[in-house]
């Protein structure tokens, strides 16, 4: 059930929600205020020219989950969070705001379990009781908002209502499960070359690799570097007969130069623009920029068309960056800089820690109000959508027909409609680890999964153990990219030497292996609106404790991971919600804790009882080759049920129903195949069942 609230006059679209979706329009108790009995109860509202408060009491207590990829604490609840998109790249547990906004949370207490969705694209702050009060906040800076309580048996039936209203997952490239490498940056073709065959010569798997800002000439988007990037239709045509695919980085600020083909189309046309009526103009990696007014139709349509061109030139991905909009500085933040420094004097002290900390992007929050869009509308009110509607537009370079890897920095809720997102410039820190895992599971939560972090760690230096763990947990992840900043420590999987390389390899090897059941659980989880990464409570939300564990996560429907986070163990405790078979050791351990061997050559991660998981062949690329299956049947009383969905992996055909979907359960020796839909080419494979049981393991070799 979806209720709908009104606060105060919307005088903005956050194109958030899919058109005509039917939900309840709540009535207020009197006239703004409103209630849903044994949930909540709004008891204050302030409605002034400036802002809008709604104080609202919680009638019972309980967790929050959800926000996407903020930091903090996995459990959302006791904390103010503050949503407006901001490129605040050090990932501290305080850092807020960040990159993207997702100001949706699913409340889950005893008798109730709801999910509370704010749609505002303008500065807003939702306080989940940091008084310890039992009362929730929503302010924002404007004149109003919608909010919709969406209520639900389950956890899964809370986020598929809210996918509803959102829209559903795009589904990616097949490829894109594959490993891919990246690095700020590969600067020349030669180099961009040289990594591409060390993964072939290493007979190190890889699909994806990437190019960062340094492609381009002078960072001007839309163009390639004349000198190091000569012949980069060579280098495309080079790196894609080995299988490999390219994913270019966008970037939206367009350097103002003259004779620059895109500046001087979009000039006075398609920019932001000032009070004034003038472009606005800041600075960002090609100094001084002006930024595409992606709101705009028309503006969307010039840019995807530019997209398309060089998806043509053989480009096989986009990454959308810096479009918080992070923006360095721009002519008045200058000059108040000069002001503030021309007065400052050592014997200032704490005054001057106070002013010195107003100078930079994080606190810039009244930049807003310098901008206005090509419709009239200022900024301010729609900031938090700018990265959704550039990762909208470049989704519309592509044929309809075809599946998009595209991700952005910057979000707002919806954009799973349009591809993915990454979670910015982490740390090559132990303690990234575990945010990480938080922050994926919380993007799950808000419908968004294709998702992945720079594993390895961006900014900072990883050491050989660090990157081996965050490879290990990156492997499990939906997108695995190994991605490093400038002047850090390389991070390709040979950087740190023969022993290193040899369990990079393994590594990344068995995510080869894992493609059929990552991919049969990721296409249904698109159909039918479950994620592929989440906490372990989405899928054993009856069992209390699953929603203290936030170190531990489910691949899938079946595969219980746990990666380990700190240097130097070789052992580390896990929950298990169900008996599970322990893929390492293949063992089962029963229900509960458990504390489990972790040597750095592996990571515990468990087969949950009764389920099957397909794997395949190690290959170079998804795809290089057909592959028979061994199927791991996890059995103890010789009965487990599994799936294998197979398509083209390239077009949306699967929404016409062209697939293949098997049922596969297996009962006492037997194993039957349902097939619960047979609509695209099936070549028969071999299939190798290895089933263990309590009392024995066995094989069934079968064609299917
Ligand atoms: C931003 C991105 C990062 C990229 C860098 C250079 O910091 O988040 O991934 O490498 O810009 O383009």
């Amino acid at each position: 059930m979806i209720y709908q609230l009104v606060y105060g006059t919307p005088d903005v679209d956050s194109e958030s929600v899919i058109n005509k979706r039917k939900v309840a329009v709540l009535k207020p108790f009197n006239d703004e205020f409103y209630k849903i009995d044994g949930i909540f109860e709004d008891v204050e509202i302030t409605n002034n020219s400036e802002e809008l408060v709604v104080k609202r009491k919680v009638l019972e207590k309980g967790m929050a989950f959800g926000f996407g990829d903020k930091v903090g604490s996995f459990n959302r609840w006791g904390k103010k969070y503050v949503f407006w998109n901001t490129d605040n790249y050090t990932h501290h547990p305080d850092a807020d705001p960040l990159y993207k906004s997702f100001p949706f949370y699913i409340f889950i207490a005893k008798n109730f379990k709801y999910g509370v969705f704010t749609d505002y694209p303008g500065f807003l702050e939702i306080d989940l009781d940091s008084e310890g009060k039992q009362e929730v906040v929503f302010k924002i800076k404007g004149t109003g908002f919608i909010q919709y309580i969406i209520i639900g048996k389950t956890i899964k039936d809370i986020l598929k209502q809210y996918l509803y209203l959102t829209g559903k997952n795009t589904a990616f490239p097949k490829w894109a499960f594959g490993y891919q490498q990246s690095r700020w940056s590969y600067f020349t073709e030669k180099q961009v070359l040289e990594v591409a065959n060390s993964f072939r010569k290493k007979k190190i798997p890889c699909d994806v690799i990437y190019l960062d800002i340094d492609y381009m000439d002078s960072y001007k988007v839309f163009t390639w570097d004349k000198k190091n990037f000569k012949n980069h239709k060579k280098m495309i045509q080079k790196l894609h007969d080995k299988g490999f695919k390219i994913s270019a980085i966008i970037d939206p600020g367009i350097k103002v130069e003259k004779n620059y083909k895109v500046f001087e189309e979009g000039k006075n046309r398609y920019f932001l623009k000032e009070p004034n009526g003038e472009d606005f103009e800041g600075a960002v990696w090609p100094g001084r920029v002006r930024f595409p007014d992606f709101r705009a139709r028309k503006v969307r349509k010039w840019w995807s068309k530019k997209i398309k061109d060089l998806h043509s030139e053989g480009i096989d991905g986009f990454w959308n960056d810096m479009n918080e909009i992070s923006i360095f500085a721009t002519e008045k933040d200058i000059k108040e800089i000069k002001d503030l420094v021309n007065n400052i004097k050592l014997e200032d002290g704490i005054d001057l820690a106070i002013k010195s900390g107003t100078i930079g992007e994080i606190g810039k929050r009244d930049r807003g109000n310098d901008i206005v869009h090509l419709d009239g509308t200022i900024h301010y009110k729609v900031k938090n959508t700018y990265g959704f509607n550039m990762i909208r537009s470049a989704y519309d370079g592509f044929e309809k027909n075809e599946r998009r890897m595209l991700i952005t920095r910057s979000a707002y809720s919806g954009v799973q409609r349009y591809g993915g997102v990454w979670t910015g410039d982490n740390h090559s820190w132990w303690e990234h680890i575990s945010l990480e895992m938080n922050r994926l599971m919380s993007l799950s939560l808000v419908g968004v999964f294709y998702n992945g972090c720079d594993v390895g760690g961006f900014n900072g230096n990883a050491t050989a153990e660090l990157l081996v763990r965050f490879m290990q947990f990156g492997s499990f992840i939906p997108m695995f990219r190994n991605h490093s900043a400038l002047g850090t420590k390389n991070q390709e999987p040979w950087s740190f030497g023969k022993k290193y390389e040899e369990l990079m390899r393994k590594i990344i090897e068995y995510r080869y292996r894992l493609i059929p059941y990552i991919y049969t659980e990721y296409m249904i989880g698109v159909m039918k609106d479950f994620p592929l990464l989440s906490p372990l409570f989405f899928n054993f939300e009856s069992d209390e404790r699953t929603f203290l564990v936030d170190d531990q996560f489910m691949l899938g429907r079946n595969i219980i991971v746990c990666p380990v986070y700190k240097p130097g163990l070789n052992k580390r405790v896990v929950y298990l919600p169900k008996r599970a078979l322990d893929l390492n050791k293949k063992v089962f351990l029963s229900k509960g804790w458990h504390e489990v061997e972790a040597p750095l050559e592996e990571i515990p991660h468990f087969l949950v009882d009764g389920s099957i998981m397909p794997t395949q062949k190690v290959m170079s690329y998804v795809d290089e080759k057909e592959s028979d299956i061994t199927a791991i049947v996890s059995a103890y009383n010789d009965k487990a049920i599994g799936y294998y969905y197979e398509d083209d992996g390239i077009s949306n055909n699967y929404k016409k129903g062209m697939y293949n979907l098997y049922k596969i359960v297996y009962e006492k020796n037997k194993i039957e195949v349902k097939k619960i839909r047979e609509n695209y080419l099936h070549t028969k494979k071999l299939w190798n069942f290895k089933i263990y049981t309590k009392h024995h393991i066995k094989e069934i070799k079968m064609k299917i």
